[in-house]
């Protein structure tokens, strides 16, 4: 019957994995949360307050200063990230943010802060996330854990087509080095659980993608 699932969808940068993450939802009537943009948030305020690494570590009660919150456009029909009562979806997605985003999220105080926020909203079900240690630490239990990738080049293609002004080469920089970071930082790497079923998407579309993925959900929900 109508059973709702958690659904864990962990990747490297820029794999399509949130608008994949997206359309799920989208067709389950699930809520979608992309856990990258509350990193991305966190750096932002960081950066528009000039609060160093140190000075947040050594007083992580600063965090309580900030409130991330997801708002449907009702044009757009999807959430947009609000950092304290303001739209920051495009701002988040910068390069000034994109640069700081993997050292801010190697922090501890941050990820606990972070991932206590994520396991709240999944506590009732029904949702899709998108991140990196979803399926390992902060779904650990989700029904269904996918881990998507594509190559570094196809990755980078993708990506130069959203962004404007920033060339190919800084680009795929940016995306090796925070592939590197993710995977090797200390607090909660990006690691495909022994549970996840792989999924390398180079070479599908995005509408093939998401029949894979629907027939795996089906197969969770309806037993
Ligand atoms: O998914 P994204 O590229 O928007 O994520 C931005 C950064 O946030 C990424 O470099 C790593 C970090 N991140 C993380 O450490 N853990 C998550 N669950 C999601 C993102």
């Amino acid at each position: 019957m109508d059973t709702k699932i958690n659904i864990a969808i962990d990747g490297h940068s820029s794999c399509g994995k949130g608008t994949l993450a997206k359309n799920i939802a989208k067709e389950l009537g699930y809520l979608f949360i992309d856990s990258g943009a509350m990193y991305r948030a966190v750096t932002l305020y960081l950066l528009n307050e000039g609060i160093s690494l140190e000075e947040l570590n050594d007083d992580p009660a600063i965090l309580g200063n900030i409130k991330i919150d997801f708002v449907l456009n009702p044009e757009k029909k999807f959430f947009e990230t609000y950092l304290n009562q303001v739209n920051v979806e495009h701002e988040i997605r910068n390069m000034r943010v994109s640069k700081y985003v993997s050292p801010v999220s190697t922090l501890k105080v941050v990820r606990d802060f972070l991932v206590k926020k994520q396991q709240e909203i999944g506590q009732n079900k029904g949702v899709v996330m998108d991140g990196r240690d979803i399926g390992s630490v902060v779904f650990p239990d989700a029904e269904l854990k996918l881990f998507i990738t594509a190559s570094l080049k196809e990755r980078t293609l993708r990506r130069f087509s959203d962004l404007k002004n920033v060339s190919m080469e800084e680009i795929e920089r940016n995306l090796d080095q925070r592939d590197y970071d993710d995977s090797n930082r200390e607090e909660n790497p990006l690691v495909q659980s022994k549970d996840a079923i792989l999924i390398d998407n180079t070479n599908l579309s995005k509408k093939e993608q998401l029949e894979l993925i629907l027939g795996y959900c089906n197969k969770v929900i309806l037993g």
